[in-house]
């Protein structure tokens, strides 16, 4: 993460004008590709000095942001509002740990490549990414149908208000449940989203983009994609996955919420 920290000396009576302004600036460059939040802090050591903070996600975004217009429309506008420059600034690499790895690289992609298939060897990780995920009693209650055939996902993607993304996507998996074998018979709705959410991590880290199209518990769509697929009644039709090359680059969203954890006590 970047952190270009710009200090400004705020002249007797201008503190209030000096924090609306900047709310003003933050506003205009808000979601900005990268940008991960706009911090204005008073200094502890200074006395009516502060600090406008921007982070980036990396040096690449921070570049990025450089050659649009938004980089001249916080900072330097702020201190032509203020009518005097940054005291300081500072660009720091923030060394701590950010989030890494496949997980956080999963979003839910929804428009796909087209004519860019997905190699077999990928599919079958994919699945065996599902089949390692973890299960009440490890009974593994699950089976999977790949579809790939053009008829049958134009199908799927008119069983479900949210699943019109299915007839563009190249490849479907459809998570099978098998209740009988299930943990104590009802814990394979958990089972399931263990395995369909291992499977989207997978997608991500084989550089695919996927969603997860919810079925369970919908009867009324389940039931259409037991029909249409003639599947007996020991399973029970879960989740779709829809995946395929993705058309952007999967972009992590910082979600991190201090107020929603607790520690020890709540
Ligand atoms: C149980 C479940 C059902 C979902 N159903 C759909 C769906 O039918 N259609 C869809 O486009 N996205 C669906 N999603 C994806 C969510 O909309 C998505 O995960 C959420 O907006 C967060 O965005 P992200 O996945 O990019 O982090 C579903 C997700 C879950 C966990």
């Amino acid at each position: 993460m970047i952190k270009l920290i710009s200090s400004f000396r705020i002249k007797s009576g201008m503190k209030e004008t000096f924090i609306k302004k900047a709310h003003e600036l933050i506003e205009k460059s808000r979601r900005e590709p990268g940008n991960i939040h706009y911090d204005l802090c008073q200094s502890v050591t200074e006395e009516g000095t502060m600090a406008f903070i921007e982070s980036w996600r990396s040096p690449e975004a921070l570049k990025e942001h450089e050659a649009s217009e938004h980089f001249t429309a916080t900072v330097p506008e702020l201190a032509k509002f203020m009518e005097s420059g940054p005291v300081s600034a500072i660009y720091d690499e923030v060394s701590g740990k950010s989030p890494s790895g496949p997980l956080f690289k999963r979003r839910s992609i929804r428009s796909f490549r087209e004519n860019a298939p997905v190699e077999k060897e990928k599919i079958t990780r994919i699945l065996e990414a599902g089949m390692c995920a973890p299960s009440g009693g490890g009974k593994a209650p699950w089976e999977f149908l790949v579809v790939t055939d053009e008829k049958a996902r134009k199908a799927v993607s008119e069983m479900s208000p949210h699943a019109k993304m299915a007839a563009k996507a190249p490849a479907l998996i459809i998570t099978l449940a098998l209740p009988d074998i299930s943990f104590k018979g009802n814990r394979w709705p958990l089972d399931l989203s263990a395995c369909t959410q291992n499977m989207l991590i997978q997608i991500a880290d084989e550089g695919l983009g996927g969603v997860w199209l919810g079925f369970y518990p919908e009867d009324e769509r389940m039931e259409k994609l037991r029909q249409y697929f003639k599947l007996p009644e020991s399973v029970v039709p879960f989740s779709v996955i829809a995946f395929g090359y993705g058309d952007k680059e999967n972009e992590y969203a910082d979600r991190y919420d201090e107020s929603k954890v607790h520690y020890e006590k709540y």
